[in-house]
């Protein structure tokens, strides 16, 4: 059987990956596939750039949209990045028949409803395994692996780039910007890494499990995004002597009253698997009603590691691009028809428990009315921590862990706290999950 023609769009970190696994590979994935699969066109910005790493091999031009149009391509990949241009191509790819894989989180968790759509009515596959946890095959995971399963939830770390800051920091006292440096010499960091480090990026991986686990669409706009820049030293060492460590984590939660989407710095405790997830390395634990909780650990971003989901996927297509549409596995996971949308909840109806750190004047009485307040807005305390002022210091820190309630009482509550004069400044909360 003749090879299958691949378009790539973009050859940069995933790009090159995917372009030198497939050569490196192809004989094994030959054997698997049950043809080749050959990349015959690429586009980029940087002809010689291009030029130089593809060595001849196939033709590469600066005009996407000859690859998006060319009769002989089979199978479009987007590793370019961005959305709108992005989302253009695709289209125009999915227009002319083509089947798309891409690695591009933020154009689906953005536009994927629209792409899956014309896909649908198209009869091709759009498949993205790149797109959440780099070379984890989550996606496969959710939609086929675990397909028995009612999911009731997906907690991950999936940002590769934030969780190798936070794991160096820590471990070897480095620096926020040395280490994103580090990350993006490595190529784990987005394009713009503002997406990384504010939680943007993570927040698209969560809303693409969200629809995959649940069955909703994607509604990037509906998460809760919260990212690292803000978090600070002393609560990392805080967390650390109550038994915690703070990760940020994608969270995707089935309530009674609604969907949770949120993205947000989390403390985990210790003796947990996935709190010891280090480095660029990604998690996702997912629970289901049978199979209970399941976790899926590896490389989260890289070059190989991307690639090795890209080609995956591409496998995938070319095993079943002769298959009718109609028994191929649903995109989202669930049949279109079956597709519901449900309300994802705003932030102040999310249950969960807090970390919260108060700077207070070591001085009778305040422990008394920090907790008062604390039980006219029905919270418990579960555990608490209080420091010894140092030397010539008249305040101290008070640290407090709660149970689980209501983002509003936690809100309302701090609100009180911090108009009592022997409190200072503000509260510092960050929201704690047990993922038991
Ligand atoms: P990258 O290193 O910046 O590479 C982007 C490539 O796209 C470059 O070859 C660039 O060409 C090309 N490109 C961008 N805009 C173009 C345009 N308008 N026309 C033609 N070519 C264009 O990015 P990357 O890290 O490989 O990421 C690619 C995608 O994979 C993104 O969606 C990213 O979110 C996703 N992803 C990345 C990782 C990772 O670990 N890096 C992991 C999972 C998913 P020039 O070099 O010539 O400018
Ligand atoms: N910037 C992303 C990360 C790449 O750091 O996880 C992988 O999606």
């Amino acid at each position: 059987m003749k090879p299958i023609k691949i378009g790539l769009l973009g050859l940069g970190t995933v790009g090159a990956g995917t372009f030198r696994v497939l050569r490196r590979n192809q004989q094994e994935i030959i054997r698997r596939a049950g043809r080749g699969i050959e990349i015959s066109m690429i586009a980029v910005r940087d002809l010689p750039k291009a030029q130089a790493i593809v060595a001849g091999a196939c033709e590469v031009v600066t005009d996407c949209l000859q690859v998006v149009n060319h009769p002989d391509i089979d199978i479009v990949v987007e590793l370019m990045g961005g959305t709108e241009f992005t989302k253009e191509l695709v289209l125009t790819a999915i227009a002319n028949g083509k089947h798309v894989v891409t690695a591009n989180k933020a154009l689906l968790a953005i536009h994927g409803n629209e792409i899956f759509r014309a896909a649908q009515d198209k009869g091709v596959m759009v498949a993205f395994e790149a797109a959440v946890a780099g070379g984890i095959p989550i996606i496969k995971a959710l939609r086929e692996g675990l397909t028995a399963n009612r999911i009731e939830w997906v907690a991950g770390i999936i940002n590769g780039t934030t969780n190798f800051i936070l794991s160096e920091m820590r471990d070897k006292g480095l620096d926020f910007a040395t280490v994103l440096k580090q990350a993006q010499e490595l190529g784990y960091a987005e394009a713009d890494p503002t997406f990384d480090i504010e939680g943007v990026d993570a927040a698209h991986k969560a809303t693409i499990m969200a629809a995959i686990a649940f069955g909703i669409p994607m509604q990037f706009d509906k998460a809760h995004v919260e990212g690292i820049s803000a978090l600070q030293a002393i609560d990392i060492n805080y967390a650390e002597q109550l038994g915690y460590r703070i990760k940020l984590l994608g969270i995707a939660k089935r309530t009674t009253k609604g969907i949770e989407l949120r993205v947000h710095p989390t403390l985990i405790p210790s003796n947990r698997l996935i709190a010891n997830v280090e480095g660029a390395m990604n998690a996702v634990l997912v629970q289901g009603d049978a199979v209970g909780a399941s976790m899926y650990y590896g490389r989260g971003a890289g070059a190989e590691p991307t690639a090795s989901a890209v080609i995956a996927d591409l496998v995938d297509i070319t095993r079943l691009a002769t298959a009718d549409p109609e028994h191929r596995v649903p995109h989202m996971a669930f049949q279109p028809d079956s597709i519901r949308q449900e309300v994802v909840l705003p932030m102040a109806e999310i249950t969960t428990s807090y970390y919260l750190r108060l700077s207070v004047a070591d001085q009778t009485g305040v422990l008394a009315d920090v907790t008062r307040i604390m039980a006219d807005f029905t919270i418990s305390i579960d555990a608490m921590l209080q420091k010894e002022p140092a030397q010539d210091e008249t305040k101290t820190d008070i640290i407090m862990l709660t149970h689980q309630t209501q983002e509003k009482n936690v809100l309302a509550a701090i609100e009180k706290i911090e108009q009592l004069s022997s409190v200072y400044g503000q509260v510092t909360k960050i929201r704690l999950e047990q993922l038991s």
